[in-house]
């Protein structure tokens, strides 16, 4: 199984951006995260971080035929992107959102996700563990069975 993890704005700031919300880790721990949960799930990763949106759409179009399952935090653009919902819906890969902040419990305005209309599952308030979570959901629901072992 291949995974597409997508991060949005200013999430390569994190462990500099507002360290009491999203905490002090870095964005280069991240990926290194990502990779030893990916080895830890047998599922091949692949990630893309941009500031911009339309580059944004572009990963999502380009992995269409491409990967199983995208696991996507959109960033601020969650809140404002009809584009990037309007991309996973053509691609039709299923997806995951994810927040690292507990975004209910924040400004209103944050309460709204448009990308969350086109995910099946949203993890949030779960600071970087959030991406495991949403690997191992993607694995759960739409991984291939390993096969079973035949007998004699
Ligand atoms: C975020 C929450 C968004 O509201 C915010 O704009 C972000 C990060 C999160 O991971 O908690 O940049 O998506």
């Amino acid at each position: 199984m291949k995974i597409l993890v997508i991060n949005g704005p200013n999430l390569n700031f994190l462990g500099i951006r507002e360290p009491g919300i999203y905490g002090k880790n870095t964005f280069a721990d991240l990926l290194q995260m990502l990779q030893a949960w990916g080895g830890e799930l047998g599922v091949e990763v692949e990630q893309y971080q941009s500031n911009h949106e339309g580059d944004l759409v572009d990963k999502i179009q380009w992995a269409y035929g491409k990967v199983d399952g995208i696991v996507i935090n959109p960033a601020a653009y969650t809140h404002t992107s009809v584009a990037i919902l309007d991309a996973l819906k053509a691609v039709s890969i299923p997806a995951v959102e994810v927040h690292i902040s507990d975004v209910d419990a924040r400004e209103p305005f944050r309460q709204i996700s448009y990308a969350g209309l086109a995910c099946k599952h949203t993890i949030k308030g779960q600071g970087f563990d959030g991406y495991r979570q949403a690997m191992v959901w993607l694995k759960k629901h739409y991984g291939t069975p390993s096969p079973t072992p035949v007998e004699g």
